[in-house]
């Protein structure tokens, strides 16, 4: 027992450093004089130091950076290296050597300044390169279309530079390609449809530039792709259906574009996708109903900035490996599905739903989850659980602190014939308030509807009143009743209200003929004022009565009516203070009202004073009463 215990821990050491030997490479020096000449050149160009590359030793067993097999430089990687103090003064993308170095299989200057355009060679001389990476080099220029020859080129990484120009078609011809990085740079142009042909490609980043033009169909071909990254371009044009023919996508993001039209119902066919990031683009129409069920895989769905519509269905609580799922600012609508036991969505998910026109009750707990957020929705009814603290909630319709108004909410509900629980008031003690609160707000509308509606309605009163009056006047020439207040007459007009108990009632009719009596035909004398709307006389009734006969000239009335307003109704009280006793509308132009005489005030005061009653006797003037108002107010200006 003890011996063996001591054995095994040597044994192990014994197979680790046996497997060392095999992985680590051969101490061979360098074998040809045409490479080592090369190497010094390299060194010497890029400015690289005594420290890293000892140029007394031999590159390939003591160069950082430079990996041999069997005496032949088969891997440079500068990235990480530092250039002397003269090589910082002036850095150049100077890598002529490297043509010498025949067998060469990858550059690596990942984070090394190269400032200058990519040289052709690596292209056109160096039929072995696999690996090109220069990400975050300061090259600058554009893309040689010779890198299209390098045949075996199965890596080029050109991101984060200054790189412009166009992409060259040439590159679709790196048929051995799999790792394809040209994000971050100010590419312009489109997208190749030559790409179609890269058939070996599992990565093919493009983000961050200035690429325009649609996304080419051809790209569904690429059976192999996994991340297909074109975010932050100025791409346009609708997403093609092809693309769902990606079978091995993982990644893909499209957002920050100009990409519209509604995403592909044949979209529910990238079963392994994990991340489908789609934010900030134009996208309408609703989601294909069994997208979420069918992508089980994903992890990562952000559709947020688009204006896509339609209910969002229940399936994404389907989805097991969910981390974030973000459908904020879209038109997204109707309830949110209840979240049952059998749903699978992590605990760990980040929901964002913020910002659409979902409502309803919400059917699932809030403290569920790592963080959600559903401000700016319709949700109504109580919040379920919120202990959780990271749930948002503001501009709903719960029962909760900063939502909506309740205007707001009701106009939303009340649109699509939905009840709407008034924040829990229920509709059988607060339906009134509510309904108040609601009609002052449209008040003005009706007011303003019922002005318009008075003026149409006058004129064509007025007219059918001339008519009529003609045939009514013969029937009431010896029915004088003797109270101030009295029924309007029947006949009048079948428009008039008959409520005999109305204080601004029409008061009883008189001829014209009696009018002329009493004030003498109208004379000079008796003229009290002359105003706009018509002039006030003084007169004595039959029975010896005082009296004040305002005489209406119905043209100017109507324009005065036109310029008063609204303001007309508020000076409806004003025959409280000089009660009506008749009228007259046998004469054509000649409208008469006969006033009681105030012996005990200045008359023209009475008649002006006019206080800000309410409109509650709206619905019920009669004509006499708008001509009065309308007159009163008429004198008033
Ligand atoms: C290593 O190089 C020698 C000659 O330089 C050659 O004979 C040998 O076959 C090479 N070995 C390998 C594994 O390439
Ligand atoms: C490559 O090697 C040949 C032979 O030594 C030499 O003449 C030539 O100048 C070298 N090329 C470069 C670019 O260094
Ligand atoms: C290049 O070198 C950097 C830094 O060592 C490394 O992170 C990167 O993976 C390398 N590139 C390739 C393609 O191996
Ligand atoms: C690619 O190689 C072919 C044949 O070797 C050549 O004709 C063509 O000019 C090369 N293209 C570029 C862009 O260097
Ligand atoms: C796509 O590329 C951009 C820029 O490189 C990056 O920020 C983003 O995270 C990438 N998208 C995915 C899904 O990885
Ligand atoms: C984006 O594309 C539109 C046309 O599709 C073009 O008018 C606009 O200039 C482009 N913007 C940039 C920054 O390239
Ligand atoms: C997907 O590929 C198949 C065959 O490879 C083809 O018949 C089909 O039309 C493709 N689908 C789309 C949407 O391009
Ligand atoms: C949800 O998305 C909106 C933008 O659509 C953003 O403003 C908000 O911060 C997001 N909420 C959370 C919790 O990240
Ligand atoms: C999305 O909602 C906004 C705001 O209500 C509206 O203006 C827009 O027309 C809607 N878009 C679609 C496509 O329904
Ligand atoms: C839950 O599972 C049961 C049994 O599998 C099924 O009948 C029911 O429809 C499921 N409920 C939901 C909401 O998926
Ligand atoms: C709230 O959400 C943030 C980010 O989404 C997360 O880091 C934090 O752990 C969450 N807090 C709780 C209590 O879940």
């Amino acid at each position: 027992m003890e011996a063996q215990r001591n054995v095994l821990p040597i044994l192990f050491l014994a197979v680790i450093l046996f497997l060392l030997q095999c992985v680590l490479p051969q101490r061979v020096a360098i074998s040809s004089q045409i490479e080592r000449r090369a190497l010094l050149d390299l060194r010497s160009s890029l400015g690289l130091r005594e420290k890293e590359w000892p140029i007394k030793a031999d590159p390939c067993t003591s160069w950082l950076g430079v990996q041999c097999l069997n005496g032949t430089v088969r891997n440079i990687i500068v990235s990480g290296l530092r250039r002397t103090r003269l090589g910082r003064l002036s850095p150049r993308f100077n890598v002529d050597s490297l043509v010498n170095l025949t067998q060469l299989v990858s550059f690596n200057a990942s984070g090394f300044p190269l400032p200058g355009s990519i040289p052709d060679l690596f292209g056109s001389q160096l039929a072995h390169l696999e690996v090109l990476d220069l990400r975050s080099c300061s090259v600058s220029g554009s893309i040689p279309a010779s890198l299209g020859n390098s045949s075996r080129l199965a890596s080029l990484y050109l991101g984060n530079n200054n790189i412009a120009g166009s992409i060259p078609l040439a590159l679709g011809q790196l048929s051995n390609s799999k790792f394809l990085d040209l994000s971050g740079n100010s590419l312009t142009g489109s997208i190749p449809s030559s790409f179609g042909s890269l058939a070996n490609i599992e990565r093919l980043e493009l983000a961050s530039n200035y690429l325009s033009g649609s996304i080419p169909p051809g790209l569904g071909s690429l059976k192999g792709l996994e991340v297909f990254n074109v975010s932050d371009n100025n791409l346009s044009g609708s997403i093609p259906s092809q693309l769902s023919n990606l079978s091995r996508l993982l990644e893909l993001d499209l957002s920050k574009n100009s990409l519209y039209g509604s995403l592909p119902e044949e979209f529910k066919m990238l079963k392994s996708l994990q991340k489908m990031v789609i934010e900030d683009n134009m996208l309408d129409g609703p989601l294909p109903i069994d997208l979420f069920s069918s992508l089980i895989q994903l992890q990562v769905v952000d559709l947020s900035g688009n204006k896509l519509d339609g209910v969002l269905h229940g399936t994404f609580w389907s989805m097991p490996n969910l981390r974030f799922f973000d459908v904020s600012s879209n038109n997204f609508t109707g309830p949110v599905p209840a979240l049952s036991s059998n749903h699978t969505v992590s605990m760990a998910a980040v929901f964002n739903l913020s910002n659409n026109f979902l409502y309803g009750t919400l059917k699932f707990s809030l403290g569920r989850f790592k963080s959600i957020d559903i401000t700016g929705n319709y949700f109504q009814d109580k919040v379920v659980d919120n202990s959780g603290r990271n749930a948002t909630v503001d501009r709903n319709c719960l029962q909760a602190l900063n939502q909506r108004s309740s205007d707001d909410c009701r106009l939303f509900y009340t649109e699509r014939g939905l009840s709407f629980d008034n924040f829990g008031e229920g509709n059988k003690i607060r339906p009134r308030a509510a309904e108040a609160r609601f009609e002052s707000r449209k008040r003005w509308i009706f007011i303003l509807a019922g002005v318009l509606g008075g003026i149409c309605f006058i004129i064509i009163l007025v007219l059918v009143l001339v008519l009529l009056l003609r045939r009514y006047d013969k029937g009431i020439r010896n029915q004088r009743g003797s109270g101030n207040i009295g029924p309007v007459p029947e006949g009048d007009s079948p428009q008039l209200p008959k409520d005999s108990t109305n204080v601004d009632g029409s008061g009883d009719p008189f001829t014209y003929e009696q009018l002329l009596q009493a004030t003498g035909k109208f004379c000079g004398t008796n003229l009290i004022n002359h105003g706009h709307s018509g002039d006030l006389f003084r007169g004595v009734l039959e029975g010896g009565i005082p009296v004040v006969i305002k005489k209406i000239d119905l043209s100017s009335f109507k324009k005065e009516l036109y310029m008063t307003g609204m303001d007309l109704f508020r000076k409806l009280s004003h025959a409280r203070f000089v009660p009506l006793l008749g009228h007259c509308l046998e004469h054509e132009t000649d409208k008469l009202l006969v006033y009681k005489y105030m012996p005990n005030g200045d008359l023209a005061n009475s008649f002006y004073r006019a206080t800000n009653s309410d409109d509650d006797s709206l619905k019920s003037l009669d004509w006499i009463t708008r001509l009065k108002v309308a007159t009163g107010a008429a004198e008033g200006h």
